[in-house]
């Protein structure tokens, strides 16, 4: 026998040099969940290690992570005041407002700051965007989403990520940030986002679930790979910066199709649901924590992702799994 894969197996050493995939701590985006008050860090059922932060609690816990190399953060505002038109969402008062804000002034640009742009923590009715005779709106709920996306820039946000998959929408607040002059405020679009049961525990920390029915009418089917790639490109010619793939481990395929396709910079978005999935296995003693993380984040990065959004950030960095 002439060949054997084997040899480059043999040992630790080997295997590291001919590694066809690498991480970086620098390929890593934490999300926080921001509430009002102050001295709140209260975790969340659904997610063991995650917390629910007030302002002032979470500019700690930035200050933490940043020690050890996270310095991206993508924020979501919870128990923000609800209404049918949504129209809290662009109020300057928003918890997610008062959080950039407050990052901003003690980290400047040490922090790199994204906020997810979406009306279902706004809507009385939960939905993504606005509701009338049973269906939400698209056009209408663009222009409530450009205007939440232009309050983040005016608040000092780096880069907005609409995750309410509406029809044109980032076409609409690239033109809305420019008009402002904003610029330079970035578009990360959640571009191929499934209607996905892994969002569960995210509905329970977010306080988010559409009061009824479900998403299927905005977010995409989980039978349809073409129609990703349709999206995918679309959010490219509407001047996305960045796209991401949602949730992870079971679009893995489509992450790599994406990447293929297009060559933007492409975030895979390892949700709620897989980090919750892990961490009761690990709880219960079934597998290794660390292990089947490390194992998954590869799984993103081999397939094709660039920038993994991850619950599990903190820990692969501060307690160097990777
Ligand atoms: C808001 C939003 C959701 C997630 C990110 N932004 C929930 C949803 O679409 O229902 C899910 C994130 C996660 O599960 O970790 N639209
Ligand atoms: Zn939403």
């Amino acid at each position: 026998m002439i060949i054997r894969p084997r040899r480059l197996r043999k040992s630790a050493i080997v295997r590291d040099m001919v590694a066809e995939t690498r991480l970086s701590k620098d390929m890593f985006i934490y999300p926080y969940f921001v509430v009002s008050g102050t001295g709140v860090k209260h975790e969340i059922d659904a997610m063991p290690g995650i917390h629910h932060f007030s302002v002032d609690t979470l500019i700690r816990d930035a200050e933490a992570g940043l020690k050890v190399g996270i310095n991206k953060v993508l924020l979501f505002g919870v128990g923000e005041r609800k209404s049918e038109d949504a129209s809290s969402c662009y109020h300057s008062d928003s918890i997610v407002i008062q959080a950039i804000e407050a990052l901003k002034k003690e980290f400047s640009d040490d922090l790199f700051i994204a906020t997810d742009v979406c009306a279902c923590a706004y809507t009385t009715h939960g939905h993504c965007g606005i509701l009338r005779d049973g269906y939400v709106q698209n056009d209408e709920s663009v222009e409530v989403l450009a205007q939440m996306a232009l309050s983040h820039a005016k608040a000092g946000a780096d880069m907005v990520a609409p995750s309410d998959m509406m029809d044109g929408r980032v076409g609409a607040i690239r033109n809305q940030l420019d008009n402002n002059g904003f610029s330079t405020t970035g578009i990360m679009s959640y571009s191929v986002k499934f209607a996905s049961a892994y969002y569960g525990p995210f509905r329970e920390a977010a306080d988010s679930a559409p009061s009824s029915g479900d998403r299927k009418a905005y977010q995409m089917d989980f039978r349809n790979s073409s129609e990703a790639i349709r999206e995918a490109l679309l959010d490219e010619e509407e001047g996305a910066d960045i796209l991401m793939v949602k949730p992870a481990l079971a679009y893995l395929d489509l992450i790599k199709e994406v990447k293929n396709t297009s060559k933007l910079p492409l975030a895979a978005y390892n949700v709620s649901g897989e980090y919750s999935l892990v961490k009761a296995g690990a709880k219960a003693g079934w597998i290794n924590e660390e292990q089947i993380v490390v194992e998954n984040m590869y799984a993103f990065a081999r397939a094709g992702a660039d920038i993994i959004i991850t619950y599990h950030a903190r820990d692969l960095v501060e307690k160097n799994w990777i």
